[in-house]
Formats: C-alpha cells, sequence, structure tokens
C-alpha cells in the first residue's frame, strides 16, 4: 500500500506530536501552523522527545533524524493541503475556526483529500458541511501525549463514507496506533464518556464527605489497577480541562450526573489548576 501524504493543521500539543507520530510510522508530512512561533516551538519540541528516545537506547539516532526530517513546516495553508492525500485538523477548540478551515481545505485540498478533524467535543457533522465533501470528513480522535498515547477514537459522522471510515482506521495504523472505530457521533466519544463517568462518582463520593481525595486515588489505583486516580489525572491534564468538559457535557446533555462539583469549581476559581499551577489537589515542586 502507498502511504498517504499527510498534512497537520494547528502545531500546538496535539498537532506537533500528530504529525511526528505519523513521521515515525514513514508517512510525509506537512505542518501548518498560522504561527512561524509555534512552529518552531513544535519542532524543538518533537527533537528533543525524539533525542531523548535515542539517548535511553529506544530509537536509532538515524531513524530519530529521518522521522524529523520528514516533517516539513509552513505557515501557509494552500502550500500545506495542496499536495495532501489526507488533513487532519488539530486547531483550537472553536466551531467558526475549524468551519472556516475545512471550507478553505475543501477549496484548495485534491477532491479525493480526506479531511479529519482531531475534536474532542465537535461531532464532524458540526464541521462537515462547511464542504462539499462531507463523505470525506471525518473524527479522528487521539490523545494527549499523542507520541506516547496508542489510541485513536475514528468516530463517523451520518455522511461519512465506508471508504473513509477505513482510510481513517488504515492511517491510524500506518501511525503505529490503534484506532477502535465510534459508529455514532456522540459527546465525549468513548473514553471521555466512561473517564467522565468515573470521574463524576469520584466527585461524588467527595462532595459528601464519603472519603477523602487521596483515598479515593489510592481505592482507584490500587483497587481496579488504574495507573492514576481521578484526583491526580486531574492535576495532570489540568482542572480547568475537566471543568471545562464537564461544563460541556452538562449544557448539552441537561444531565445532572455531569454538573461539575462545588469542590471542582473552587480550585479552578482560586486558579489550582493542577500541576501547570504548582497546586491543584495535590501541590508539586
Ligand atoms: N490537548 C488535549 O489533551 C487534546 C486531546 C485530544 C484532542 N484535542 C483537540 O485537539 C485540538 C487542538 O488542541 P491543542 O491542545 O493542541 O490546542 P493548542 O492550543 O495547543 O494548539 C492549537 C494550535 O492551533 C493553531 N491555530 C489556530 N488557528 C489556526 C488556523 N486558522 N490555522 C492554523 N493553525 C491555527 C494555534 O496557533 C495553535 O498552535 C482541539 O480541537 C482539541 O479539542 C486536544
Amino acid at each position: 500500500m502507498t502511504l498517504e501524504r499527510l498534512a497537520v493543521v494547528g502545531a500546538g500539543s496535539m498537532g506537533a506530536q500528530i504529525a511526528q507520530q505519523a513521521a515515525l510510522g514513514g508517512i510525509d508530512v506537512t505542518l501548518q501552523d498560522t504561527s512561524a512561533e509555534q512552529l518552531e516551538k513544535a519542532a524543538e519540541s518533537n527533537r528533543g522527545h525524539l533525542m531523548r528516545r535515542v539517548e535511553k537506547g529506544k530509537l536509532a539516532e538515524g531513524d530519530a533524524k529521518a522521522a524529523l526530517g520528514r516533517v516539513r513546516m509552513t505557515t501557509d495553508l494552500a502550500e500545506a493541503a495542496r499536495d495532501s492525500d489526507f488533513v487532519i485538523e488539530a486547531v483550537f477548540e472553536d466551531l467558526g475556526v475549524k468551519r472556516s478551515i475545512f471550507a478553505e481545505l475543501d477549496r484548495i485540498a485534491p477532491a479525493n483529500t480526506l479531511l479529519a478533524s482531531n475534536s474532542s467535543t465537535m461531532g464532524i457533522s458540526k464541521i462537515a458541511d462547511a464542504t462539499s465533501r462531507p463523505e470525506l470528513c471525518v473524527n479522528m480522535h487521539f490523545f494527549y501525549p499523542v507520541l506516547v498515547m496508542d489510541l485513536v477514537e475514528v468516530v463517523r459522522g451520518p455522511n461519512t463514507s465506508d471508504e473513509t471510515v477505513e482510510r481513517a482506521m488504515a492511517m491510524a495504523r500506518a501511525m503505529g496506533r490503534t484506532p477502535v472505530l465510534i459508529n455514532k457521533e456522540i459527546d465525549g466519544f468513548i473514553v471521555n464518556r466512561i473517564l467522565h463517568a468515573a470521574t463524576q462518582e469520584a466527585y461524588r463520593l467527595l462532595d459528601a464527605g464519603v472519603a477523602g481525595f487521596e483515598d479515593i486515588d489510592i481505592a482507584v489505583e490500587k483497587g481496579l489497577n488504574w495507573p492514576m486516580g481521578p484526583f491526580r489525572l486531574g492535576d495532570f491534564s489540568g482542572l480547568d480541562v475537566t471543568y471545562n468538559a464537564r461544563r460541556h457535557m452538562f449544557k448539552t446533555t441537561g444531565d445532572e450526573r455531569y454538573r461539575p462539583s462545588a469542590q471542582l469549581e473552587a480550585k479552578v476559581k482560586a486558579g489550582k489548576l493542577g500541576r501547570k499551577t504548582g497546586e491543584g489537589w495535590y501541590k508539586y515542586e
């Protein structure tokens, strides 16, 4: 099978590593961002990750250099899309921005180019109708950090064709990632729904005074063998991320189960967002 040429739009925490992971799989990638500074940061960060693997003896130096060389950077969307068979969009979680990028990609990219979005919350049907090719549009939801996390949720919209689904699954595999197929657009897809359900229960236990957050984390880590309990994981991803995700789920479903916990809200309002601010549920050096 010939590898599809890939363009990744948005070089933030997700896009930079999606591009690098694809290049590790031997795929030629163009990484585009409107900010040249962001592209430089992405290149530097990816070099750091791959060189650490070389130092640890996990990756041959030649392979690291080849994978770094396979990612071309540009600020020009037309240049990125013109010669691509496959585009993965990973810009800010803003519907208007994503729709205008998809509309522009539709004008520039070849007629058979597949357009995927890495959105965590927007089903592809909200974006695909900004194009004339909704059958070629699909969600590919990667996990942070992409260079480490093996899973990709491929979510089909009502108009996504079988062939597009197969191409998205094949792209994920070519990148060395394991895809799962979700047949219906659903808020939170699979992983975040299960994570939300477990996290919500943890907050309910905390808010009801049943146990402290450390004991709930220990119970989940030792009893369910999860690498991190819900509070430690919240600190790791950012409590603002957890809080905003719950608010979004609560707003879109109206389901009381998703109402954000008062204690979580208090942490976010106090700017205690987890590791990145030095304190969340736990304190960090
Ligand atoms: N961070 C996560 O844990 C995570 C996990 C899964 C999915 N996602 C999804 O991935 C997407 C990106 O998230 P992120 O955390 O990487 O965001 P980020 O803020 O780190 O990066 C967004 C990038 O998009 C660029 N950008 C903005 N407008 C652009 C435009 N018009 N054209 C080109 N580039 C543009 C910005 O310069 C920035 O570099 C979002 O849809 C998010 O829901 C994030």
